[in-house]
């Protein structure tokens, strides 16, 4: 079998600590079996920006590219916020570089951790949805943009072809699904909103057996709250799914447990948490490590085909969440090298 080439971008404050524990259970899970796989370091976002005086180095890109899949963890903080090309740059510019515009957020309620959400048990039972976010357009790219002493200009656009595209991703996933597919828009304001619902209808036709619904993202804010089993595929625009994804992770238990997927149509798709560097929690080695190894899991089912060895990880991390062996953000007092362990232990059963 080739050996599969996985670039790592360990990120800033968090970053690495979590980036070290995907990594070792990446190591225990793919010991004595077939999956070999070489990784390959590279300097991206903050820690880019302090070696080589910005975030996306050519480099990086250059080493990405050639990559079989990429693991990001997570990049930015406080250390950066006045620099000339923050972190944050660095990411969606890599997004665009590799072409990901279809990012998979995945929020799926583990019955263990129903407790551990703010929001009640019953309502969030049978929660099992996907956010698919549109990622290298919208108001995160649109020209016009500017930023003066007394006016600032952001433009969100957005071409049909560029709506169609993600719009496919979203209904052919729900037909391996539960083939109801939610648009957010905000349509009765936005013209770009408009022009993602005349795309839908008319993708419809080519997909009649899945039922579309049309939601505004206000409203939408609110039902995944109150009825998050409403929803099978939501397709939505880069900013409202951003949004939307940080919301819904809290039904989940925590924010530091969600992992996605950014894809596109050729080269190596990238998974990454959804959450941000942490910089509140870092180095204090209590950081949940859930979300990267889960992104790690997403990589060998989505990127490798490695279906054993994803369900193994699961199987291992409902393991840990069920003895109690959790960090802080989840309830629990275990630190993120405790967690990490109980996982690898798991693993070798
Ligand atoms: P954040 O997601 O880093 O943190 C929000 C809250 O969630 C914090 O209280 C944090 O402690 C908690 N949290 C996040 N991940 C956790 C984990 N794995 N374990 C335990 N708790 C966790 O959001 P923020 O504080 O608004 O942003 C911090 C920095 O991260 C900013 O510079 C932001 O731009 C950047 N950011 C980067 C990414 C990315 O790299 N993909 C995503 C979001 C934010
Ligand atoms: C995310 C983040 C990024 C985004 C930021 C850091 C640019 O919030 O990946 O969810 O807005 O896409
Ligand atoms: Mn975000």
């Amino acid at each position: 079998m080739q050996i599969k080439k996985i670039a790592v971008l360990q990120g800033d404050y968090i970053g690495p600590e979590i980036m070290n524990s995907g990594l070792e259970v990446l190591e225990a899970v793919s010991q004595e079996t077939n999956f070999e796989y070489q990784i390959h370091k590279y300097p991206f976002g903050g820690e880019a920006i302090d070696c080589c005086g910005e975030p996306l180095p050519q480099s990086t890109i250059e080493g990405c590219k050639k990559s079989d899949a990429v693991l990001l963890s997570a990049i930015g903080g406080p250390k950066w916020d006045k620099a000339k090309i923050r972190p944050e740059a660095g990411l969606l510019a890599i997004r665009n570089e590799l072409g990901l515009f279809a990012n998979i957020r995945p929020t799926k309620v583990n019955p263990i951790l129903a407790r551990k959400s703010p929001v009640k048990p019953e309502v969030i039972q049978d929660t099992d949805f996907v956010i698919v976010r549109e990622l290298t357009s919208g108001i995160y790219f649109g020209t016009p943009r500017k930023q003066e002493k007394y006016e600032a200009i952001d433009t969100s656009r957005y071409t049909v072809e560029e709506i169609e595209r993600i719009m496919h991703i979203g209904f052919e996933m729900s037909m391996h699904r539960k083939k109801h597919v939610t648009i957010v828009d905000k349509a009765n304001v936005l013209a770009t909103s408009k022009l993602w619902r005349k795309v839908a209808q008319k993708m419809n036709n080519d997909y009649p057996e899945v039922v579309v619904d049309y939601c505004y993202v206000d409203a939408a804010a609110m039902k995944i709250i109150t009825q998050p089993s409403f929803f099978d595929v939501v397709i939505t625009a880069n900013l409202f799914g951003d949004i939307l994804s940080d919301e819904a992770s809290v039904l989940t238990g925590s924010l530091g447990t969600i992992p996605s997927m950014s894809t596109g149509v050729t080269g190596p798709s990238l998974y990454e948490p959804i959450h941000g560097s942490a910089p509140d929690i870092a180095g204090r080695g209590i950081a949940d490590p859930i979300s990267m190894i889960q992104s790690i899991e997403m990589m060998l089912r989505e990127s490798f085909g490695e279906y054993e060895l994803a369900d193994r990880i699961t199987n291992a991390v409902e393991q840990a969440i069920t003895k109690g062996i959790v960090t802080p953000d989840l309830g629990g007092t275990a630190t993120t090298k405790e967690v990490t362990t109980q996982i690898i232990e798991n693993l070798r059963g």
